[in-house]
């Protein structure tokens, strides 16, 4: 059976490439093309495509969603969703988790791929509880990363858990990318043995690796693979999806796509990809291949976020010391994968060790938090010295971080009465706050016809 394809240009494609900034016209311009194109799925939603909406773009995430499903007839959509972080960036409780899965499955959502930047379990299950109660396909994706703790057998053990948490597919989350061919190859052919659960792979072009890894993935009977469509692949998005269709065409793992509607859709998102490079949303640096991602790391993301804030703090020549403090602070904290939130919260510490010179001087809420156990368990132990240096002898959670929190929806729901007109917006509002408000008013506005606004 050939290869499966998911489409990720209209979510992790611009994401990657030029900070989410696709507005929803241009993510309509193709689809009826790519619904044509007879992919397993398309990544359409979740990520940063809703904050971006209400924060750069002026739109209504849930609104892009419904345009979306209008035209997107044949096709699965499919979702990234952050665990109990949902889309957002701390933990929310059960009912938010649940209400957000909910609507996104009502207003069109297929697949839900839902992931802990730690890979603990406890993390994922309201959210996968909630997919399989409103009728949704749910794969659970593992954050991959490498260390001295997570091994093959790490990867197989949590794929058992996953299976029996009831997860309909898994998907090995390379944000990175860099998984090396022949890992891949064997991770991808031990999980083949020991579960039955269809597998996945999804990874990132930036160390200039990735086309190789899919290969060897394939040949060890991965089922699906996320690629962009050519306008949005390579650099730090996915493989390109025309080449990857062409290079199995006539093989055992042809992925059979109609090359005639990848032609017409790529033709039309074309102009899109100019349109950013001529203003500049799109860095022409980021289409090239940065092999240093594979010695550091980090991920692309990541390591342009580090060189922004040397930048700002007027100190650009600690880059090479802080890309090698990056490592010693993740061992520190029981080495999590470098995805968000943990990404960011790794990369501000090695930064504030390397400027105040000493280690763990300065620490960020948000380390504080998680030495508290308040983002979950750690892949392996934490340093127990550091950890009595930053939060002494405080309690520690051993427990599901979002037993401690109370219902949200209601209250939020009763609070902002007199602006939400859905329960969409009150979940727009519980994830984004005074930025989602913000959207919501001005939209409200618009409704309200000229020549009242005017008399009011
Ligand atoms: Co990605």
């Amino acid at each position: 059976m050939g290869v499966k394809i998911v489409e990720t240009c209209l979510r992790d494609g611009h994401q990657s490439l030029f900070a989410t900034r696709m507005n929803t016209e241009e993510v309509l311009t193709a689809l009826k093309e790519l619904d044509n194109v007879g992919y397993h799925a398309i990544e359409i939603w979740g990520g940063a495509t809703f904050d971006a909406c209400l924060r750069f773009l002026n739109e209504d995430p849930w609104e892009r969603l419904r345009e979306v499903r209008k035209v997107c007839k044949k096709t699965k959509l499919q979702m990234l969703f952050r665990g109990q972080n949902i889309l957002g960036y701390r933990h929310y409780a059960d009912d938010v988790v649940e209400k957000f899965v909910e609507k996104s499955i009502k207003n069109g959502i297929d697949i839900i791929r839902i992931f802990d930047a730690l890979n603990d379990i406890r993390n994922l299950e309201a959210a996968v509880k909630a997919t399989k109660k409103y009728g949704g396909e749910c794969q659970i994706a593992l954050s991959y990363t490498t260390s001295p703790v997570h091994t093959v057998e790490y990867y197989v053990s949590l794929a058992k858990e996953i299976e029996k948490l009831g997860a309909d597919s898994i998907c090995i989350k390379d944000m990175a990318g860099v998984m090396l061919p022949e890992d891949a190859y064997k991770l991808i052919s031990e999980l083949k043995k020991n579960t039955k659960l269809p597998i996945e792979l999804h990874s990132h072009c930036t160390g200039g690796i990735c086309e190789m890894t899919y290969r060897r993935a394939i040949d060890a009977g991965v089922d699906i693979v996320d690629c962009a469509l050519s306008p949005l692949s390579g650099g730090t998005s996915q493989p390109c999806t025309e080449s990857l269709n062409a290079a199995l065409a006539g093989t055992e793992f042809d992925p059979k796509l109609n090359v005639e509607m990848l032609n017409a859709a790529s033709a039309k998102l074309m102009p899109i990809k100019q349109k950013y490079l001529d203003n500049g949303t799109l860095n022409p640096k980021v289409l090239s291949v940065n092999p240093n991602i594979l010695k550091y790391q980090v991920p692309g993301g990541m390591l342009s976020n580090l060189i922004s804030q040397l930048k700002q703090q007027g100190a650009s020549d600690k880059l090479d010391d802080v890309l090698k403090e990056v490592p010693n602070v993740r061992k520190d904290m029981g080495y999590p994968p470098l995805v968000t939130p943990l990404s960011q919260m790794v990369g501000t510490q090695a930064v504030m060790n390397v400027i105040t010179g000493e280690r763990y001087k300065m620490v960020p809420k948000e380390i504080n938090d998680y030495l508290h156990g308040k983002y979950g368990k750690s892949p392996a132990p934490v340093d127990e010295d550091i950890r009595k240096k930053i939060i002494g002898d405080d309690k520690v959670i051993t427990y599901r971080p979002a037993d401690d929190l109370k219902p949200e929806f209601e209250g939020l729901k009763a609070q902002y009465k007199d602006i939400a007109k859905s329960d969409e917006d009150v979940l727009s509002i519980a994830l984004f706050g005074d930025v989602a408000i913000k959207f919501i008013k001005q939209r409200n506005e618009d409704l309200i016809p000229t020549v009242i606004k005017v008399k009011a």
